[in-house]
């Protein structure tokens, strides 16, 4: 698909973030720059069924974001794709991705704090709620997951072990 068709495909996704936050035009040029120099951004989601493209999960760096740690899992799905895991699926094979293969320490998600069903994938994917900021003229809700915390919650569950380890205390994005 050329640049323009990709540029339509993606203006057509429902958005739910702030402007200027990572939907809108020049979206296609960040994401391929991302790849460029960090070797990962989003993935293009594809039904496997059909080879129908679905629209975009996965890693995505915020530059903009007020956090030392700026890279998010996130998805964008056509509607058609809605409430069948999709989502939820992609999210978790990124959060995977970011700690296994990239080597990231924290991952974080933002959205609109009135976005509830992204939410609850956050939640579904691992990650806990941080806070709400005021980012663009609205409120975004952000959530994260740290390494050794999705590294924990992985492992078998061992006998009198009651607590797991709290590596950092919710609030400010750091
Ligand atoms: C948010 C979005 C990605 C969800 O995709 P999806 O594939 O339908 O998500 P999943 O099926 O994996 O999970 C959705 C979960 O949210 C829940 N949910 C859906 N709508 C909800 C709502 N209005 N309120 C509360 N929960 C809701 C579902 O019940 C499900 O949780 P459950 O499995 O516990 O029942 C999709 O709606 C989308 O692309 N929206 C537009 C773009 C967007 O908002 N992107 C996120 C930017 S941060």
């Amino acid at each position: 698909m050329g640049g323009r068709g990709w540029q339509q495909r993606l203006d057509a996704l429902p958005r739910s973030r702030p402007p200027g936050c990572c939907c809108g035009p020049g979206r296609p040029t960040r994401t391929l720059e991302q790849w460029k120099r960090n070797g990962f951004g989003p993935w293009a989601a594809i039904e496997k069924q059909t080879g129908r493209w679905a629209g975009r999960i996965g890693l995505d760096e915020l530059p903009d974001w007020p956090g030392p740690h700026k890279v998010e899992v996130g998805w964008e799905l056509h509607r058609e794709f809605w409430g069948r895991g999709l989502a939820t699926e992609g999210g978790r094979a990124g959060v995977r991705y970011g700690f296994e293969t990239v080597g990231l320490e924290r991952i974080i998600s933002a959205t609109m704090a009135t976005n509830a069903a992204s939410r609850r994938v956050m939640e579904k994917c691992g990650l806990r709620f941080q806070g709400e900021l005021p980012m663009a003229g609205t409120v975004v809700a952000w959530y994260a997951i740290d390494r050794a915390d999705w590294q924990d919650a992985r492992q078998p569950a061992v006998p009198g072990r009651t607590c797991r380890r709290l590596t950092r205390a919710p609030g400010n994005p750091s």
